[in-house]
């Protein structure tokens, strides 16, 4: 569960997120592939250059999915639940590559939004990324 001031702290820098999902989830998403190429195993039918189409749209659909679960903070498992089944099922995404998604997704709010990304900030989107992740985790076993 999250504080008053973490969900304050959620919603606000989403609302800075929101109109941009796809240039920050692209860019989130080229970080991961860049610094852990491993990741780019599960996307071999996607164009990952810098810059692509395909960067773009599957990086706002992440970001979406972000925005999504922010504005349900009190239930994610079940604003997420269609997600969760798509991950653990469908996709098998090894857990552990969601860490790396998180780290990259910090990284590059840490860089479009350096007023608001302060040390609380950071800290309640490092809980709300580890809970969505936790939830996309969940049906694994
Ligand atoms: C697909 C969100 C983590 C691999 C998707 C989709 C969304 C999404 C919204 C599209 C679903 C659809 O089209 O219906 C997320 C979120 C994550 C996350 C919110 C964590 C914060 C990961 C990680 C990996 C991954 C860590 C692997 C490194 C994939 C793949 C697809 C996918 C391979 C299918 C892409 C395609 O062929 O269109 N994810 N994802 N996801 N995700 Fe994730």
């Amino acid at each position: 569960t999250f504080s008053s001031a973490e969900k304050a702290a959620i919603a606000s820098l989403w609302g800075k997120v929101s109109g941009h999902a796809d240039e920050i989830g692209a860019e989130a998403l080229e970080r991961l592939f860049l610094s852990f190429p491993q990741t780019k195993t599960y996307f071999s039918h996607f164009d990952l250059s810098h810059g692509s189409k395909d960067l773009r749209t599957h990086g706002g659909k992440v970001l979406k999915a972000i925005g999504n679960a922010a504005s349900h903070l009190d239930d994610i498992p079940h604003a997420l639940a269609a997600l969760s089944d798509l991950h653990a099922f469908k996709l098998r995404v090894d857990p552990g590559n969601f860490n790396l998604l998180s780290h990259t997704i910090q990284v590059t709010l840490a860089i479009h939004f350096p007023a608001e990304f302060n040390s609380d900030v950071q800290a309640a989107w490092d809980k709300f990324l580890d809970f969505v992740s936790a939830v996309l985790v969940s049906k694994y076993r």
